[in-house]
C-alpha cells in the first residue's frame, strides 16, 4: 500500500539522528515560517487533521490543544516518553533514528500551545534513548534552533515504573513527588504541571506534528479512516517471522498486516490470539482477528482496542494460562499500590493464575478470579487497574477451555 511516511520518513538514513543529515532531508526547513504563523492558526489545522493521541488512548489531539485556551502562561508541554507497556517499542525508533523530528514537533507544539517550556519525560532506563535524544538537544542548542527565541526542552529520566507512563503519575514523578496517578476532574480541562496548565502528549503524537503542519492538515486526513486519520507505527512481536516496527496507515485488515509486514506466523504454524495494542488491549481470538481492522472502531468492533498498536502475536503453541500467567506478574509488580482494589486484586488475580499454571488451582479459582475482575473495575483512581480487569476477562472469555 503507498502511503506518505509521517514520522519515519528519514529511518535507515545512515546517520539520520544528526543534525546535518536530518537538515539534509528536510529538517527544519520551514520552522520559522510556521513560527511566524498565529498559534490559532496551527491548532486549527491539528484541529483538521484530525490527529488522534498515539499513546494508547487515541484522544483527539486538537480538542485537547484547545483545554488551554484562557489559561494563564506560563503552560507547559510534556512529551511522555516513558513507552512501558510491554509489546510496545515504537516510541524509541522515533528518538533513535529521528530526534530531530521530536524535536522540530516540540517547537511547534509549543509555539501552537504558547508554551515556553517543554519537558519530556523518559523511562529511566532508556539510557541509550536519553544519551542520543540529548546529544540532539545539545545540537540544536548549538545551532541556535533551541534557545533565546524559542521554547526551552528539558530532558528528565524517570525511574523505571510503569505507572510513570499514566499521565498525571508522570507529572508527579516529574515534580518530585512519589509517581502515583491524581484523581480526575469531572469535566474536561488541562493537565497541571507546579499548578500550571499543561499538555501531555506521546512522543509519536508531537512527531507527527511537522508533517501536519509541512504538508497540511488534508494531506494527513488523505491516509487512514474516516474516524483514525492518519498513520501509526505499529509494532509487531512475537511469533511473527519478521518482528519490528512498520509505519502504516489506519483501517488495514490485522492478517494482512501480520502476512506482508510480519512475514507470517514462525515455523508455518497457525495463529492462536492477538493483543492488539499493548498488553493492556483484551486478547482476541484468531478468528476474531479474521476480520478485524486497525483502526480505533475496528479494534473496538472486533472486541478489542487500538490502544498503541503493539501487537503481540501468538501461535498455536501458546499456552494462553502460561500467557495471562506471565502478564499478571507484571501488573502486580507495577501496580502503584494507592488503590486497595488494584493493589490487592493483581496481587491475588496474579498468585490464583499462577497456581492454575502449575497445576494447583484452589477448586474457586475461576469464579474467584471473576469477582476479582469485576472488584477492581471501576474502583480506582486510574485506568490501569479496568485495564487489569479487560486482560483477566479477555482470557477468560476467549479460551475458556484451556483454563477449564
Ligand atoms: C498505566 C498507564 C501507562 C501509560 N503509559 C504511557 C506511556 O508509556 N506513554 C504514553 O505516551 N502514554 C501512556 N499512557 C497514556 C497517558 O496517560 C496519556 O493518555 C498520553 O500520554 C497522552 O498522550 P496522547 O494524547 O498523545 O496519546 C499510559 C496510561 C496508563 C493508564
Amino acid at each position: 500500500m503507498s502511503h506518505d511516511l509521517v514520522v519515519s520518513a528519514r529511518f535507515g538514513i545512515a546517520n539520520s539522528h544528526t543534525l546535518i543529515v536530518a537538515q539534509a532531508h528536510g529538517a527544519y526547513t520551514q520552522l520559522s515560517t510556521l513560527l511566524a504563523q498565529p498559534p490559532q492558526s496551527l491548532v486549527q489545522t491539528v484541529i483538521d487533521s484530525g490527529l488522534r493521541g498515539k499513546g494508547g488512548g487515541g484522544a483527539p489531539t486538537g480538542a485537547k490543544w484547545q483545554l488551554l485556551e484562557g489559561q494563564a502562561k506560563p503552560r507547559y508541554l510534556v512529551v511522555n516518553a516513558d513507552e512501558s507497556e510491554p509489546g510496545t517499542f515504537k516510541d524509541r525508533h522515533i528518538i533513535e533514528h529521528d530526534p530531530h523530528l521530536l524535536i522540530e514537533g516540540i517547537l511547534l507544539s509549543c509555539h501552537a500551545l504558547e508554551a515556553k517550556a517543554a519537558y519530556i519525560y523518559m523511562r529511566g532506563e532508556y539510557r541509550f534513548w536519553h544519551d542520543r535524544l540529548q546529544s540532539a538537544l545539545d545540537e540544536a542548542y548549538g545551532a541556535g534552533i533551541l534557545g533565546a527565541h524559542s521554547c526551552d526542552i528539558t530532558l528528565h529520566r524517570g525511574a523505571g515504573a510503569y505507572i510513570c507512563g499514566e499521565k498525571s503519575a508522570l507529572l508527579e514523578s516529574l515534580e518530585g513527588y512519589r509517581g502515583q496517578p491524581r484523581l480526575k476532574p469531572h469535566r474536561p480541562e488541562p493537565e497541571w504541571l507546579w499548578g500550571r496548565a499543561t499538555i501531555v502528549n506521546n512522543v509519536e503524537t508531537i512527531a507527527s506534528i511537522p508533517y501536519i503542519l509541512y504538508k497540511g492538515a488534508q494531506a494527513y486526513r488523505a491516509m487512514g479512516t474516516k474516524e483514525s486519520a492518519g498513520t501509526l507505527l505499529f509494532g509487531l512481536s512475537g511469533h511473527v517471522n519478521r518482528p519490528g516496527v512498520y509505519e502504516l496507515p489506519f483501517g488495514m485488515p490485522l492478517l494482512e498486516v501480520i502476512e506482508t509486514y510480519g512475514g507470517g506466523i514462525r515455523d508455518g504454524r497457525a495463529l492462536k490470539a492477538v493483543i492488539p495494542g499493548g498488553a493492556s488491549t483484551p486478547v482476541l481470538t484468531a478468528e476474531q482477528a479474521k476480520n478485524a481492522t486497525l483502526s480505533y472502531e475496528g479494534m473496538k468492533l472486533a472486541g478489542s482496542a487500538l490502544g498503541t498498536g503493539g501487537m503481540i502475536i501468538m501461535d498455536e503453541s501458546t499456552s494462553m494460562v502460561d500467557a495471562l500467567d506471565n502478564l499478571l506478574a507484571f501488573y502486580r509488580h507495577e501496580s502503584c499500590g494507592q488503590c486497595t482494589p488494584c493493589r490487592e486484586g493483581t496481587h491475588w488475580a496474579s498468585s490464583i493464575v499462577h497456581d492454575i499454571a502449575r497445576r494447583q488451582p484452589r477448586s474457586d479459582a475461576l469464579p474467584t478470579l471473576k469477582n476479582i475482575a469485576r472488584t477492581i473495575n471501576g474502583q480506582t483512581i486510574c485506568v490501569f487497574g479496568p485495564a487489569v480487569a479487560d486482560v483477566i476477562n479477555g482470557f477468560l472469555r476467549n479460551f475458556p477451555q484451556e483454563f477449564a
